[in-house]
């Protein structure tokens, strides 16, 4: 049972339904967060942090919520808060990230930018187990993808976000079978 984060576009929540992958809950930092809206007939909550009184508050709350719902592995699929071991604690081992990088190169929010401006020659999507740092956890997965002369922000990401649209699913179909 796979309990998804999400903070913006949802395209690799997409990706996880259209794989028929046993989604049970959709949770967001933002209310607003248009990924949302792809989940219609799942249930979903917001959790703002601007509602609680700390960060820990709010993980817990989370927490408490998706294990409610019966999730046993979280997926952040573009969810842009770190979280906290008030969270982590709760599903030990079953946290897992996508990131539109070869980590551990180029960590962080802005990885597309910053791969852009390092002129580096190939990016790549990686998928990897969550713990407290910034995008630092085990890789589980990664694929390469060339980055290609007259690139923008926008070109290169969509071209890493079509394989993670993969990669994602793949990874997860796979954790849910052990
Ligand atoms: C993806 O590129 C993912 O690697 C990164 O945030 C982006 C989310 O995109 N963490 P979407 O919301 O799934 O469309």
């Amino acid at each position: 049972m796979i309990g998804v984060l999400v903070s913006g576009g949802g395209t690799n929540l997409q990706a996880l339904l259209d794989a028929g992958l046993p989604v049970v809950a959709v949770a967001s930092n933002r209310a607003d967060a248009p990924a949302l809206a792809r989940a219609a007939h799942v249930p979903r909550a917001a959790f703002e942090l601007a509602t609680y009184p700390d960060r820990a508050a709010r993980d817990a709350a989370m927490a408490d919520w998706l294990r409610e719902q019966g999730v046993e592995l979280v997926v952040l699929a573009g969810y842009m808060h770190i979280l906290t071991p008030a969270f982590l604690e709760r599903f030990p081992n079953a946290v897992v990230n996508v990131h539109p990088s070869l980590l551990p190169d180029f960590p962080g929010a802005h990885a597309v930018e910053e791969q852009l401006a390092a002129g580096v020659a190939e990016s790549g999507a990686t998928v990897h187990l969550v713990d407290e740092g910034v995008d630092s956890g085990p890789v589980l997965a990664q694929e390469r993808v060339p980055v290609l002369p007259g690139d923008t922000r926008e070109t290169l990401h969509e071209r890493i976000k079509a394989v993670e649209h993969r990669l994602l699913p793949e990874v997860v179909r796979e954790l849910c079978a052990r």
